[in-house]
């Protein structure tokens, strides 16, 4: 998914090149970061910066540890990690949750602790461990990913792909690019994967596929493979089996058909080299904070460039989404998008195509076409006699959340959303909170700065009480009130809380108006039957896609079909990814600490000085944290997942991704389907509304709506529509990145 795009966009020239020349590295020895040099100045120079794998391996690996930083680095990552909502539920978590526990913050510091005492033999296996450690939380908001892991990557020459010769019999594994071949119509029998490494290829995939962060083993084994979804945005996704952690020198396959195939993997250097002789070069080049090589990676995403590039010259032409057949409607940023499927048996269903919940552009006029595309299909569809809709979000990491409340509110226009978070409750969210109060309640210094006033609560709308609403809709009365804190499974938490959709300040963006609400009152009658809509799903969804999931499962009582996963007759979750409601990176976490102060400073410059003598002067001024982690242009690579998302009626207030949720059926993909989208669709609507066609095993189980004994809550509250005119001040800028799934170094 995106956890690999910037690496390939910035170190694959061309991603299909599936001969690659490296040098070899017989010929060179020394120190392991000299080879590395000596490797690329052997290349020619339109070759891609590819080197042996175990060459870059080794370099990393003689990079010195540097032990004081190391130290400091964790005790202010253990700081910034207050943010995340999950600590409690990771390390004891609810029945019903797929993972092994995990204790991160006792896990920092046994890593801390071996650090001190010399345990490490290298830079890169402390900051390997740190990141892998977070991967363990399977929560595709939290990550920490250090500048040493922006500097070289690894990759294999093959995907893969998991076939199944029906959709419905046991998939196999495959070489993907010999799947390609075959639907490119090439005469040829494509023999399946016997072994990988020697190991039966399902448990070495199974087991690589532990290095992505979904909280779910189906998903998991889906993220190794390419994702036909997101490369109909011009992403260039692979697959973590081709871009992934370092294993080894080669892989060998060996095929049903008896032949092997040793291929060799190599190590991408996406950083210049120049200079860089030994560990000691790499370190004080690399691993120096922003300003140094490592930092400045532009992060060219591979989505925002077809974008970019269909805009640029005035005259853009029609986008068109790779490898999708012609749509009815489709945004300019190839983010959504509608499709009929104009064949015999299926004249009645419409597909709506949900990729990204963000135009990449992030731009106003951007979201706003998001909603009018999605209008124009819903309109054209009914109107061309449409009753059935697949809504097709595979792939999706997210994106901004009203976005994931428009679609909703398109499809069920008279049900108002649930859709109620939470954050952690820690004295760094309690000393902002606060200092803002003060602010929005000092009548003197609104009198007095009327405008002034207006753009210093404008960064900060998520800690203003005033902009949100309880879990009943009602106001917050005061800071406490909305603060709490409440004691659930063992820690502190803000009290429930929702966006008021009548107040555009209270979402993320000032100047777009939910349908059904502000200036988008009128509404149409609903397009579609509950019954006759379903979700096609594989596990990616995270974020705002789950947010939307949620709405449409919960309230619109939509059914979802689940793609691929395991080869197994089972039921499939869904959703893998996070489904927390809001991300900060840990540049939106500096940047708040260091502007409370201004917040502080208006009721006097003592107070600003109080406030930096607490955990906001580590987060505002770390020493080495924000020096060792990879940028993503201006923004860390390290994130937290800030706000759980809560289902309406649950007592227990679980986060949502450690409640176990099946799909209501699987099937798996066909070589027809992975060569055309249209197949895949088939595929849903017969499931769902056809003669059949769900994996054995897969369907009707209890926590899915056709399970029968299903009983979340039904909303049936009307909307209540209102007109207020939303206030005409600034973006809550950190709304807005309250969003995309993995890390915005992937976006
Ligand atoms: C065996 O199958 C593999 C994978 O499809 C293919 O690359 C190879 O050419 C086949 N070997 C023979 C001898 O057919
Ligand atoms: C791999 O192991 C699984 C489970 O033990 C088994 O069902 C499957 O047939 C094996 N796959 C191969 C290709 O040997
Ligand atoms: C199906 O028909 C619609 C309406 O005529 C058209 O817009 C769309 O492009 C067609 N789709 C394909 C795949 O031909
Ligand atoms: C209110 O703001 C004024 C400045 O406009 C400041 O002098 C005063 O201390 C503030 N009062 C409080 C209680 O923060
Ligand atoms: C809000 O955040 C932006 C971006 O970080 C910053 O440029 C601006 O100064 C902030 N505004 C206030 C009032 O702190
Ligand atoms: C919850 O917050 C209170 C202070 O408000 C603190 O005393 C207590 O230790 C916290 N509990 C947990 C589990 O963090
Ligand atoms: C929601 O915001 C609108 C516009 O600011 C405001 O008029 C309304 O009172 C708010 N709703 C509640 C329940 O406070
Ligand atoms: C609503 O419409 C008014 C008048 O056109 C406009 O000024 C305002 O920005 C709009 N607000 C939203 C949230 O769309
Ligand atoms: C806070 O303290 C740091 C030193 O730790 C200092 O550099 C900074 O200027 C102070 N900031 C404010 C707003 O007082
Ligand atoms: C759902 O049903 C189960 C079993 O009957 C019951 O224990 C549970 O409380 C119900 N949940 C809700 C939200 O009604
Ligand atoms: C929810 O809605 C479904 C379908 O409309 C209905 O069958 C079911 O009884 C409802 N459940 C509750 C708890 O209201």
């Amino acid at each position: 998914m995106r956890a690999t795009s910037l690496l390939l966009a910035a170190g694959a020239a061309s991603a299909s090149a599936m001969t690659t020349t490296t040098s070899s590295p017989s010929t060179i020895t020394g120190e392991p970061c000299a080879v590395v040099s000596a490797s690329l100045a052997a290349l020619g120079p339109s070759d891609r910066p590819l080197v042996p794998a175990e060459v870059g391996y080794n370099c990393l690996n003689s990079v010195k540890v540097d032990v004081a930083g190391d130290i400091q680095q964790i005790e202010e990552l253990k700081a910034y990690l207050q943010w995340q909502t999950t600590f409690t539920y990771l390390s004891n978590p609810p029945a019903g949750y797929t993972e092994k526990p995990v204790d991160i913050l006792g896990g920092l510091d046994s890593i801390s602790q071996k650090v001190k005492s010399g345990g490490y033999s290298s830079e890169w296996a402390v900051q390997s461990d740190i990141s892998s450690l977070l991967n363990q939380a399977y929560d595709n908001h939290l990550a920490f990913l250090s500048d040493m892991s922006f500097v070289i990557a690894f990759e294999r020459a093959f995907s893969l792909v998991s076939i199944s010769k029906d959709g419905v019999a046991l998939p196999e594994l495959y070489i993907y690019e010999d799947i390609i071949k075959t639907q490119n119509g090439e005469k040829f029998t494509p023999s399946a994967i016997n072994t990988i490494n020697g190991q039966n290829a399902t448990s070495y995939v199974s087991n690589q596929a532990l290095q992505t962060t979904y909280h779910d083993a189906d998903t998991r084994f889906n993220a190794m493979f390419p994702n036909q979804a997101l490369m109909s945005t011009g992403e260039n996704s692979l697959g973590t089996f081709r871009i992934g952690n370092y294993d080894g020198p080669s892989t060998t396959f060996v095929f049903s058909n008896g032949s092997t195939l040793d291929s060799p993997n190599s190590a991408v250097v996406v950083q210049s080299f120049d200079g860089v002789d030994s560990g000691e070069a790499f370190f004080s080049k690399f691993c120096q904070g922003p300003g140094s090589s490592a930092a400045t990676t532009a992060a060219p995403s591979a989505a925002s460039s077809t974008a970019a590039a269909s805009s640029t010259g005035g005259q853009a032409p029609t986008p068109s989404p790779t490898g999708y057949p012609e749509p009815v409607v489709i945004h300019s940023e190839l983010a959504i998008g509608g499709y009929f499927i104009n064949e015999t048996g299926f004249e009645d269903v419409a597909v709506l195509s949900i990729p990204l919940f963000e135009p990449p552009s992030g731009k106003q006029d951007a979201i706003l076409e998001y909603q009018s595309v999605l209008r124009e299909f819903l309109a054209s569809a009914t109107s061309s006699g449409k009753t059935r809709l697949i809504v097709d979000t595979r792939g999706n990491g997210g994106g901004n959340i009203i976005l994931g409340f428009e679609i909703f509110k398109q499809l069920f226009p008279s049900i108002a959303p649930f859709g109620a978070s939470r954050f952690h409750a820690h004295s760094a969210f309690e000393l902002i909170g606060a200092a803002l109060a003060d602010v929005v309640n000092n009548e003197t210094y609104i009198h007095e700065n009327g405008a002034d006033f207006l753009s210093d609560v404008e960064n900060f709308s998520f800690f203003d009480y005033q902009l949100l609403l309880d879990i009943n809709n009602q106001d917050f009365k005061t800071f406490e009130d909305y603060y709490g804190p409440h004691i659930i499974h063992d820690d502190n938490y803000t009290s429930v809380w929702r966006y008021n959709f009548s107040n555009a300040l209270s979402t993320s963006y000032p100047f777009f108006s939910l349908t059904g609400y502000i200036n988008e009152t009128k509404v149409t009658a609903q397009p579609f039957k509950s019954e006759n809509i379903v979700l096609l799903q594989d596990g990616f969804c995270s974020s705002t896609c789950t947010i939307f999931s949620e709405l449409m499962k919960e309230q619109g009582r939509v059914e979802s079909i689940a793609i691929g996963g395991l080869p197994v007759n089972a039921p499939m979750q869904a959703i893998g990814g996070t489904k927390g409601s809001m991300t900060l990176t840990f540049t939106n976490i500096q940047q708040l600490a260091q502007q409370s102060f201004q917040l502080a400073a208006v009721q006097s410059e003592k107070m600003a000085e109080m406030l930096n003598s607490t955990i906001i002067n580590t987060l505002a001024y770390p020493q080495q944290l924000l020096n060792r982690v990879a940028y993503n242009g201006a923004a860390a690579a390290a994130q937290v997942n800030a706000a759980d998302n809560l289902r309406n009626g649950d007592a227990s207030e679980t986060p949502l991704e450690f409640v176990y949720e099946a799909a209501d059926c699987k099937v798996f993909y066909t070589a027809e389907m992975v060569g055309n989208v249209e197949e895949t669709w088939k595929a849903a609507a017969t499931a769902q509304w056809g003669k059949g066609g769900c994996v054995p095993g897969s369907t009707d189980a209890p926590s899915s709506i056709s399970g029968g004994v299903y009983n979340g809550t039904n909303s049936t509250n009307p909307t209540q529509p209102h007109t207020n005119a939303a206030p005409a001040w600034g973006v809550p800028g950190l709304l807005v990145v309250a969003a995309g799934a993995v890390i915005a170094l992937f976006l």
